[in-house]
């Protein structure tokens, strides 16, 4: 089991409908694959975690930077892992209209996103809560 950590831009600001089809897009596919993680997305910067099979999540991530929906991915981290620690597919960012999201399976508002698990070594949640960070800004920071 593998995972891989990578950052990008959109190459437009992602409006609601399309976030909430990249939700049930990944939920689906994912599912479909074993492949599990997590997305953080706000004001156009993304950052996201899979984990799963390396020969199912490399093609994956080939597959991912090549969407015409986000530039400048960078990958941080593709490393064997013990164990998955987002088993449970999710998304976290802040919706233009929270109506209609918070009954969303897997949708998180940032603020209610659950802290990175305990379980993960001390440097893989490092880099979770960076990218994290960067993308959502630092807990408890309201929304510019
Ligand atoms: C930011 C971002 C994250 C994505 N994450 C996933 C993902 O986790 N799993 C997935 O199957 N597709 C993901 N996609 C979608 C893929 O890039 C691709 O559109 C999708 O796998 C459908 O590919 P296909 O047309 O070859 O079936 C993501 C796309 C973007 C823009």
């Amino acid at each position: 089991m593998n995972h891989i950590v990578y950052m990008s831009r959109a190459v437009r600001p992602l409006s609601d409908q399309d976030l909430k089809e990249l939700l049930d897009q990944c939920r689906r596919d994912n599912a479909l694959h074993d492949v599990t993680g997590i997305l953080f997305y706000s004001h156009g910067n993304i950052a996201q975690l899979i984990e799963g099979a390396p020969e199912i999540i490399e093609p994956l991530f080939e597959k991912i930077s090549r969407d015409g929906r986000h530039s400048h991915v960078v990958r941080l981290v593709n490393k064997p892992i013990a164990a998955r620690s987002f088993p449970d597919w999710s998304m976290a960012f802040h919706p233009l209209e929270h109506e209609g999201f918070q009954a969303l399976e897997g949708f998180f508002l940032p603020d209610q996103l659950p802290p990175t698990p305990t379980s993960m070594t001390i440097a893989d949640a490092l880099i979770v809560d960076l990218v994290r960070q960067a993308v959502l800004g630092a807990p408890g920071q309201s929304e510019l």
